[in-house]
C-alpha cells in the first residue's frame, strides 16, 4: 500500500508503573556517609522505588504499555510500532521492546530499544512521531522503562542517591485532527560524552572478573560538569521546540521534565523566565528515573488535574552522552480516559521466562535494606 502521510499526530493514551520497594534517604544514609538534609538540599529527592527481585525493565514496562493501551481504548493488536527508550535493558539482546511486545500479545508491531539514557523518551517519541507522520503506521507505543538499581554503585554516595526505577508509556495516534504535536527538537552534544557512563560490561570492556572486581559495571558520573551542561541544554532544546512550534513560553501551560535534580529545574525556570509553578515535578517519589522520568511525570500531571484538554504542553529531557530532546504539543485527549486503565493488575505482566536459573539481581548492599514494601503505583 503506497504511504499515505498525516497531518497530527496525537497523544492518546498514557500510564506508568512504579515498583512498591521504597529506599528513602535514611536508608542510604545507613549504607554510605550521607544525609536526608544534604539529599534534599542538593537534589530535592527524599525517596525513590527499587524493583522487586522478579522485576526487570521489560516488566515495568508492561504495566505501564497495558495501562497506556487501555487508556487509549485501542487493542494491544493495533499497535504498529513499539519503541522503548532504556538504558538498562534486560538483556543485551533481544531487545527489551521485543519482549514488551510479546507480554502484551501483539502480533504485527515494529518492536526496538532506543539508547539516548534519560532522553530516551523524548528522543523515542520525536522518532515515533516522525513513522507515524509518514504514514508508516497508525498507532505507536512509546515507552521510557529503567531498571536503574542494577547499574547504581551502592557505595558511591555521589551517585547511588539520585537514581531509581519504574516504567512511563504513551500511545500515539495518526489523526488528521487538529493539535498534537507541534514541534521537536532533538540534539546530541558530544562535550558530554563521557561526563556519565558505564565502562564496563559491553563489546569494548566485556565482563570479566577483574572488570567486575573494579566496579565498572557501575554508573559514573562527572556531577559538576553535568548540572552546568543539563540547564544549558534543557533551555536551548526547549526554546528551539517551542520556536519551531510557534509558541512563546508564555503560551506554555505545563512543562513536563525529565526529573534530574529540583535544583536544575529551577535553575532552567531562572535561565528561561519560566514561573516555577508551571513545571510538573515529582522527583521527591522516585528519583531520577532516567528515561522513565517524563512519562511517569506526564501520567501523574494527568492523574493530578495538571493537563486538561487543549492545553500547550512541553516536554523536555537532557542525559548521557549529551543527549537533550523537548517537544512541544496541544493536549487534545480526555484525561478522564485514564479511568480506563483501572482494572490492570501490575502482577498479569509475564515476561517469556528464558528458561535460566533465577539469581538475586539486587546489588548486594541492598540485599539487607530492601526489607519494607508499599503498594505498587
Ligand atoms: N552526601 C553527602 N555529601 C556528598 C554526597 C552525598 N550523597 N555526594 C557528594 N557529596 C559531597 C562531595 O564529596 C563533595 O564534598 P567535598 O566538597 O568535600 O569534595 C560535596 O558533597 C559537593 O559535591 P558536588 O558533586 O560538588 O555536589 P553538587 O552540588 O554538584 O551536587 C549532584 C551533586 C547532585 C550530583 C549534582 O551535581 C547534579 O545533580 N548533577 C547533575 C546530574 C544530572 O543531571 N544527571 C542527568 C542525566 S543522568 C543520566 O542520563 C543517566
Amino acid at each position: 500500500m503506497p504511504l499515505r502521510p498525516t497531518t497530527g499526530v496525537h497523544v492518546t493514551g498514557w500510564g506508568a508503573y512504579a515498583p512498591g520497594n521504597v529506599l528513602t534517604n535514611a536508608d542510604l544514609a545507613r549504607m554510605v556517609e550521607t544525609d536526608d538534609e544534604w539529599i534534599v538540599s542538593r537534589t530535592g529527592i527524599k525517596e525513590r522505588r527499587i524493583a522487586g527481585p522478579d522485576e526487570t525493565t521489560a516488566s515495568m514496562a508492561t504495566v505501564a504499555a497495558l495501562r497506556a493501551i487501555a487508556t487509549a481504548g485501542i487493542e494491544a493488536s493495533d499497535i504498529d510500532l513499539i519503541l522503548l527508550g532504556t538504558l538498562t535493558p534486560d538483556y543485551p539482546l533481544p531487545a527489551t521492546a521485543v519482549l514488551v511486545k510479546e507480554a502484551i500479545g501483539n502480533s504485527k508491531a515494529a518492536a526496538m530499544d532506543l539508547a539516548a539514557a534519560c532522553s530516551g523518551f523524548v528522543y523515542s517519541m520525536g522518532l515515533a512521531h516522525a513513522y507515524l507522520a509518514s504514514g508508516l503506521g497508525k498507532h505507536a507505543l512509546v515507552i521510557g522503562a529503567e531498571t536503574m538499581s542494577r547499574c547504581t554503585d551502592f557505595t558511591d554516595r555521589s551517585t547511588c542517591v539520585l537514581f531509581g526505577d519504574g516504567a512511563g508509556a504513551v500511545v500515539m495516534s495518526a489523526s488528521d485532527e487538529p493539535g498534537g504535536t507541534l514541534g521537536i527538537e532533538l540534539t546530541t552534544d558530544t562535550a558530554a560524552t563521557y561526563s556519565i557512563w558505564i565502562p564496563g560490561g559491553a563489546a569494548a570492556r566485556p565482563a570479566t572478573h577483574a572488570m567486575v572486581a573494579a566496579r565498572e559495571q557501575y554508573m559514573r558520573m562527572r556531577g559538576g560538569e553535568t548540572f552546568k551542561l543539563a540547564v544549558r541544554k534543557l533551555s536551548s532544546t526547549a526554546l528551539k521546540a517551542l520556536e519551531k512550534s510557534g509558541l512563546a513560553m508564555d503560551d506554555v501551560d505545563l512543562v513536563v521534565p525529565h526529573q534530574a535534580n529540583q535544583r536544575i529545574l529551577e535553575a532552567l525556570c531562572k535561565q528561561t523566565s519560566f514561573p516555577i509553578e508551571k513545571v510538573f515535578v515529582n522527583i521527591h517519589k522516585y528519583g531520577n528515573t532516567s528515561a522513565a522520568s517524563v512519562p511517569i511525570a506526564l501520567s501523574e500531571a494527568v492523574a493530578e488535574g495538571r493537563i486538561r484538554q487543549g492545553d500547550k504542553i512541553l516536554l523536555v529531557a537532557f542525559g548521557a552522552g549529551g543527549t537533550a530532546g523537548a517537544i512541544a504539543l496541544e493536549w487534545t485527549a480526555d484525561p478522564a480516559n485514564r479511568l480506563r486503565a483501572d482494572g490492570i493488575d501490575p502482577k498479569s505482566a509475564r515476561i517469556l521466562d528464558p528458561g535460566l536459573e533465577p539469581t538475586n539481581p539486587f546489588p548486594p548492599e541492598l540485599n539487607s535494606i530492601l526489607s519494607r514494601t508499599a503498594d505498587p503505583a
